[in-house]
């Protein structure tokens, strides 16, 4: 394989020296970006696009000609790859996120799943890594990715995206040896369709735990936590003579920072609602830290997105273990030209906190 022109990114989750901090955005490519639409709409669709390694690899790439200063690549994908592959059905309606035809509502549903095997089930993620891994020549390192059991479960429980998790949380209290029978299979499917990733070329991997923060702090150790611990202690942590960088980012779990940061990943991911320097404190020298702006600052003008960069860079204060990104994903909305400006303030603005 290549060698890595650029690796800061994978340095700064080691916490080894960096010149600047990194720096990458969640959901990079996605539909903010004119040449992305276009090729969405080349594609007709976005599974499409997920399904089809060259346009995949196309839409991975965009973010990168565009912005030099993107620290890292991250596969063009879903996390609702699996839950798809274990035949639920996956399908999106315009304007109206995720669905699936078979929804997963009794333990005779849930004993009747599938664990998909990564090549033969889900061979086409496994082609887009490795065809983008080709296509970036070491330009910067591979990001690929999975949704945590219990985000997963959400989205299979209630049939796509939900604002109170009706179904599933009911299904938790009603019947905790049904759900835990299904975190348990998505967390062995998720684990190796990591693995699978790592071995198709990804160099470091983020769990998305998008809706741990809407547990109770017993329900998060339990129902989320446990079994994102137990996806890390399965994934490959080093291949190709490189450590395998592990980050689990959960969403809304600024409470929980010290117990996420005993399971054992690399980094962790922060939302925007805690403080970027406490949390350092907090988690000592255990785990890195990536994050942490809120994307809706990107609404904002340039001049304003400099400040709160400069604001967030001084919170983490001096030496490595910070990788900057935005609390959550990049929204359609966003200017391009205010994601430039925020990709340039950081490199611009964290060179003084590396020396
Ligand atoms: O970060 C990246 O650039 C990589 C690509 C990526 C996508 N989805 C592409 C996508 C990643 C990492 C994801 C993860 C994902 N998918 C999550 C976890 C991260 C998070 O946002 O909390 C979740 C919960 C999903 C499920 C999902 N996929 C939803 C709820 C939606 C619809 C909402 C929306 O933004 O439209 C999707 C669709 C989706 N996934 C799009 C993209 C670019 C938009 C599809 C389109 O082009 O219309």
């Amino acid at each position: 394989m290549t060698a890595l022109k650029n690796d800061r990114f994978l340095r700064a989750l080691l916490k080894q020296p960096v010149d600047v901090t990194p720096v990458w955005m969640m959901r990079q490519a996605g539909r903010y970006l004119p040449e992305y639409r276009a090729s969405r709409a080349n594609a007709g669709d976005f599974m499409s696009l997920c399904m089809n390694p060259a346009f995949a690899c196309e839409v991975t790439l965009q973010p990168l000609d565009r912005y030099p200063q993107l620290d890292a690549a991250i596969l063009f994908s879903d996390i609702l790859t699996i839950p798809d592959a274990m035949g639920q059905g996956l399908y999106f309606e315009t304007g109206e996120g995720p669905r699936f035809k078979k929804v997963v509502s009794t333990l005779a549903d849930i004993e009747a799943l599938p664990i998909p095997d990564p090549q033969k089930d889900l061979g086409y993620v496994m082609d887009a890594v490795s065809t983008i891994r080709r296509e970036l020549n070491g330009r910067v390192p591979l990001i690929g990715f999975a949704g945590s059991p219990w985000t997963l479960a959400t989205y299979m429980v209630e049939g796509g995206s939900s604002k109170d998790f009706r179904k599933s949380k009911a299904m938790l209290y009603d019947n905790p040896q049904a759900m835990h029978l299904l975190l348990d299979k998505l967390a062995q499917s998720v684990t190796s369709y990591l693995n699978g990733q790592i071995l198709a070329g990804a160099q470091a991997v983020q769990i998305f735990d998008s809706w741990g923060g809407s547990l109770s702090a017993a329900a998060y150790q339990e129902f989320s936590l446990a079994y994102m611990r137990k996806i890390v202690s399965g994934l490959i942590r080093e291949h190709d003579g490189r450590k395998v960088p592990v980050i689990l980012f959960t969403k809304g779990g600024g409470l929980w920072l010290e117990s996420i940061a005993d399971a054992g990943a690399d980094a962790l991911g922060l939302d925007w609602t805690c403080d970027l320097g406490e949390a350092r404190r907090r988690v000592g020298s255990k785990v890195a830290l990536q994050g942490n702006m809120d994307p809706t600052v990107l609404y904002a003008n340039p001049q304003a997105i400099r400040s709160e960069v400069a604001r967030i860079l001084a919170s983490y204060g001096t030496g490595s273990g910070h990788v900057f990104n935005l609390g959550h994903g990049i929204t359609p909305e966003v200017k391009p030209e205010h994601a430039g400006a925020f990709l340039e303030a950081v490199h611009e603005l964290s060179a003084q906190y590396h020396v």
